[in-house]
This record gives structure tokens, C-alpha cells and sequence, in this order.
């Protein structure tokens, strides 16, 4: 019998349903929450309330386009956290409706662990599958860390920051110069067009394979700030070059330490994951690497880096198959490290 998994990630800014057939994804839907641009950044009321708005039509449409019935799903998988937790609880509640009126079990999934098993998504029938043990750099707007995966739910953080995530640091250079939220697919943009050695910010100096990001954040507002002073114009004239220098310098960051990992571990399966995995000088960055470490390297396509609900739905099928299914009394969790 086939296993229709519906899975419900609603963990952030965007509200999404997806469908997959085993591991195969028949739909996956998601609908941006455009209220949050005016402000510079997600509100997390706003999100809790444009979630409420959009779940059912999201849900509807991913049947839909999977030319499925409610009737005919196998179980719902759905994020429990991390995220805000207003918006985690539209998912929750809504799947735990679901899940009571059809009689069929639940999937709590973590979402960290979702970006990581999208890469067992079999929609492209060329893609390679990643072989355990193999490492992830998992780079989102709330986390950044090396993860070493032994098994679809054995996964361990061998590197995190200690302060801001890499997509944050996108985020906020991006808003520094001005640029609409979020701000890191604009700079991988404005980037393609300007010099990446134009510029150079302070790295950090991290022991072991932690990073850390708010010294990089501070060093651009002090640079900017510094030229605007000669210039009130200086953002405007290098807009190409600072984005360029800005992704560059995140990246080397980023890959410095994932080498590191690499051959700490002896481990030569890498993957990358979650939003900024979507950035174009880290792709090149891994292609290179790849080519330099001998690794065979794991990139998702586009859809699946950034949140969605297939990834959520796919995590949701590894825990189906165990049938590691979810209690109607759990409730949401804001950070990673409450995890139980
Ligand atoms: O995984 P994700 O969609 O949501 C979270 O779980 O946080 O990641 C969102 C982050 C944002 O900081 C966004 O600016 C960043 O991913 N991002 C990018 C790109 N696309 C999304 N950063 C750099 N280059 C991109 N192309
Ligand atoms: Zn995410």
C-alpha cells in the first residue's frame, strides 16, 4: 500500500503544505507572508495571524495538486520547533485536528533535522542519495552548525555560533545598506555583478569548528559608517562590491570551518542545508571544495533549501516507518535545546 504523508511547516514567515508519495513529493505549497517587508523583518504576531489565514487554502491546494483525498492520507507530519512559537501553533493545532478527525497518527518533526533530510527527497531520479555517515553545514536566519548524521534521527552538532546565525548576518548587512528584508537572496543578487576582493571585514577567531558572526556584523556597520562620513553616497556607488565582499567573506567563514570538520572526522559525504544553502557563492564554494578535498558533495535544489513542507513531510516518512508517532498533548518548542 502506498504511504501518503501530508507534512505542515509553519515554524517562521512562510505557511506551507506538501504532499509525497514514499519519498517522492506529488505537491509542496508555499505561501510567502509579504506583510513582514514594510518592517524590515518577520513580526512575529503578524506571522501567527497571516498563518491562521493561509493554512487552510495551503492545505487544500497541496491535496489538490497531489489529486489526493483527506481521506486517503497516511499520517501528518507537521514542525514542533524551533521557531516562533505563535506560528509553530497554528501547524500544531491544525495537525493535531487533522490527525483526530481522520484517526491517523501524527509526525512531530524537528525542523533543523527537516532541512538536513530533505536530501532524501527521490524527485529527480539522477540525484544522489547521501551515505551515512556523512556532515551537513545546516545555515538558516536562526542557526548555523555543523552536524555529523550517523543515522536519519542520530545526528550530532559538532560546530555551532555562538552568537548569530549566517543568514542573520545576510540579514542584518543587508539592512545596514538599506536593502528590503530578507535580505539574503538580494545581496547573492547584487553580488553576481561585483568584486568580491573589494573589501575585506575582520574574520573571527573561534576555537574547535564553532563560529561566530557578530564581529563580522559590527566590522561592516563600522565600515560603513566610517565611508558614509566621506561619502553620502558610498553605499549607493559600491552597492555590487560590498555585497560581493560581504557574501564572500560569510562563505570563507562558513567553509573554513566545514574543512575542518571534514578532516577532523575523515568524513568526505558533505551536504549543505536550509536557507542560505541557497546562496550561490556557497554552492560555488562546495563545487571547489569538492574538487580540492576529493568529497562527494550534496546540494538540495532551490525549493527544498529554503523552508518548505516537503522537507517536513519527507522527515515525516523516516518516522512513519518506525511508527515514532506523536501524542495529541505536546506542545510547540521555541528553541532547539528544549528538544525532548
Ligand atoms: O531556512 P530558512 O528559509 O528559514 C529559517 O529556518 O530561518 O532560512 C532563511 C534565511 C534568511 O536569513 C535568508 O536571508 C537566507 O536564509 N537566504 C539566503 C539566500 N536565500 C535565503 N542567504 C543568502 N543567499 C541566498 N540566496
Ligand atoms: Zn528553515
Amino acid at each position: 500500500m502506498n504511504t501518503y504523508i501530508l507534512g505542515i511547516e509553519s515554524s517562521c514567515d512562510d505557511t506551507s503544505a506538501a504532499v509525497l508519495k514514499g519519498t517522492q513529493v506529488l505537491s509542496n505549497i508555499i505561501a510567502n507572508q509579504k506583510v513582514h517587508e514594510k518592517y524590515g523583518g518577520v513580526v512575529p504576531e503578524l506571522a501567527s495571524r497571516a498563518h491562521q489565514q493561509n493554512i487552510i487554502p495551503v492545505i487544500d491546494a497541496a491535496l489538490k495538486e497531489a489529486k489526493i483525498h483527506k481521506n486517503e492520507v497516511s499520517a501528518v507530519a507537521f514542525t514542533r520547533g524551533p521557531g516562533l512559537l505563535g506560528s509553530l501553533l497554528v501547524g500544531t493545532s491544525f495537525a493535531k485536528s487533522f490527525a483526530l478527525s481522520l484517526g491517523i497518527p501524527m509526525l512531530e518533526i524537528d525542523h533543523m533535522d527537516a532541512h538536513i533530510l530533505a536530501h532524501f527527497i527521490t524527485d529527480e531520479t539522477e540525484k544522489k542519495i547521501p551515505e551515512f555517515p556523512f556532515l551537513c553545514l545546516t545555515v538558516s536566519g536562526g542557526h548555523t552548525q555543523i552536524v555529523l548524521i550517523k543515522d536519519y534521527f542520530d545526528m550530532e552538532i559538532i560546530g555551532k555560533t555562538i552568537d548569530d546565525a549566517a543568514g542573520e548576518t545576510f540579514d542584518k548587512a543587508a539592512k545596514i545598506m538599506s536593502l528590503p528584508y530578507p535580505g539574503g537572496p538580494m545581496i547573492d543578487k547584487l553580488a553576481k555583478s561585483g568584486n568580491p576582493k573589494a573589501f575585506s571585514f575582520a574574520e573571527p577567531r573561534i576555537a574547535a569548528l564553532d563560529y561566530s558572526f557578530s564581529g563580522l556584523k559590527t566590522s561592516i556597520l563600522y565600515f560603513l559608517r566610517d565611508r558614509l562620513k566621506e561619502d553620502n553616497q558610498f553605499i549607493e556607488k559600491h552597492k555590487a562590491d560590498l555585497c560581493a565582499s560581504i557574501q564572500h567573506t560569510i562563505v570563507e567563514i562558513l567553509m573554513k570551518k566545514l574543512v575542518l570538520a571534514s578532516q577532523q572526522t575523515g568524513i568526505k559525504h558533505i551536504a549543505i542545508a536550509g536557507g542560505v544553502s541557497a546562496n550561490s557563492g556557497l554552492r560555488n564554494a562546495m563545487e571547489a571544495a569538492a574538487v580540492a578535498n576529493q568529497w562527494q558533495i550534496y546540494i538540495p535544489k532551490l525549493s527544498y533549501s529554503t523552508d518548505n513542507a516537503a522537507m517536513i513531510a519527507i522527515a515525516g516518512y523516516y518516522k512513519y516507518q518506525k511508527k515514532q508517532f506523536a501524542s495529541q498533548r505536546l506542545t510547540p518548542y521555541a528553541r532547539q535545546s528544549s528538544k525532548k
